[in-house]
């Protein structure tokens, strides 16, 4: 009779702790490169609050920031796998999956980031969501970050200030042709390298929104930042499609308007966070932002305009118009 009760009890322990993996919530990775306190960082985190507050029980959020899970190298190869259910790479990560997206990349194609806003919410901009859709990448929306500024050891005024040195790239073809066209060096690195290759000299400077020069700490080791607003830094958030398709209809839609209100939250906060770290740049005196006159700027813009008949047949001319007009 012992053995008996031992062996219900072993029972008995074998279906609570199946009963209770069965009703374990199904666990949703977002995985990130940058740091918490940051438009996308926050934006992870509150597709998380709002996931667990309407799905309770059922569905939990783990966020992974600072490249943790997965980073530049490997993001959309994991999610591809589903080893991570969502990713947001900036516009600029995706050129293995579509050529497309390439057009963020064009230097000072976009006046101020409400022309951006303007174009991604066009139907030019939202045909782009679908762009990678053969790949297995479903776009579900645009998430921002801000403009990039240049930043180097030496105050870089003029294109001219740039030539001989080394910068990171995110992996772009567009974003080396911006730099090789000022004689400059371009290396495409993950986000991750970056402050280690500033900080040790194995690249002069790089190129960045003021949010992530100030959570990552790379004006700590770069004594110029050349406020030129030349290019855009924003990102897509995507999904697999054998993830979204698994989801039972009831549930996509629900984690979708999720997606669509953390998306929201993070895009109202982008200005305002970009502005502050901004300031808190200037504030530490580690290092010096600098402004560019009128003509200064014109100089740049000349000098990498070039950049876009390069690609302008990979990209299609009638998005960069479209693009273009977002302008006014
Ligand atoms: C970068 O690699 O510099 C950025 O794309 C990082 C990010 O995700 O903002």
């Amino acid at each position: 009779p012992l053995k008996t009760l031992a062996k219900l009890a072993l029972l008995g322990s074998v279906m609570t702790a199946s009963f209770l993996a069965a009703a374990e919530p199904v666990e949703i990775k977002f995985s990130h490169v940058v740091a918490e306190n940051t438009p996308k960082g926050q934006a992870a985190l509150k597709f998380k609050e709002l996931v667990e507050q309407r799905l309770p029980g059922e569905y939990k959020v783990s966020v992974f920031p600072n490249s943790q899970l997965f980073g530049d190298n490997n993001e959309l190869a994991a999610l591809l796998l589903n080893d991570v259910q969502f990713v947001a790479p900036s516009l600029s990560k995706f050129e293995r999956y579509t050529k497309k997206l390439q057009l963020f990349d064009l230097p000072f194609l976009f006046k101020d980031m409400d022309a951006v806003e303007r174009f991604q919410q066009s139907d030019e901009g939202q045909k782009l969501l679908s762009s990678m859709k053969r790949k297995g990448i479903v776009g579900i929306g645009y998430l921002h970050n801000g403009m990039k500024q240049f930043s180097a050891n030496e105050p870089l005024l003029l294109p001219k200030d740039a030539s001989g040195k080394k910068f990171r790239v995110m992996a772009s073809d567009v974003l080396a042709a911006q730099f090789e066209t000022l004689n400059a060096m371009a290396v495409k690195k993950p986000f991750s390298e970056v402050f280690t290759l500033l900080q040790t000299r194995a690249i002069d400077g790089q190129e960045n929104t003021w949010s992530n020069i100030y959570s990552k700490k790379f004006y700590e080791v770069q004594s110029y930042i050349t406020e030129s607003n030349h290019g855009v830094l924003d990102y897509m958030v995507v999904t697999s499609d054998t993830f979204w398709k698994s989801l039972p209809a009831d549930k996509r839609k629900v984690i979708k308007e999720c997606l669509d209100e953390a998306i929201a939250y993070g895009n109202k906060m982008a200005a305002d966070k970009n502005a502050e770290d901004r300031q808190a740049i200037i504030d530490s005196k580690e290092s010096k932002v600098v402004e560019l006159t009128p003509a200064q700027r014109q100089a740049w813009v000349d000098a990498m305009k070039p950049v876009w008949k390069k690609f302008e047949d990979q990209i299609g001319k009638e998005t960069i118009a479209a693009a273009e007009s977002a302008n006014q």
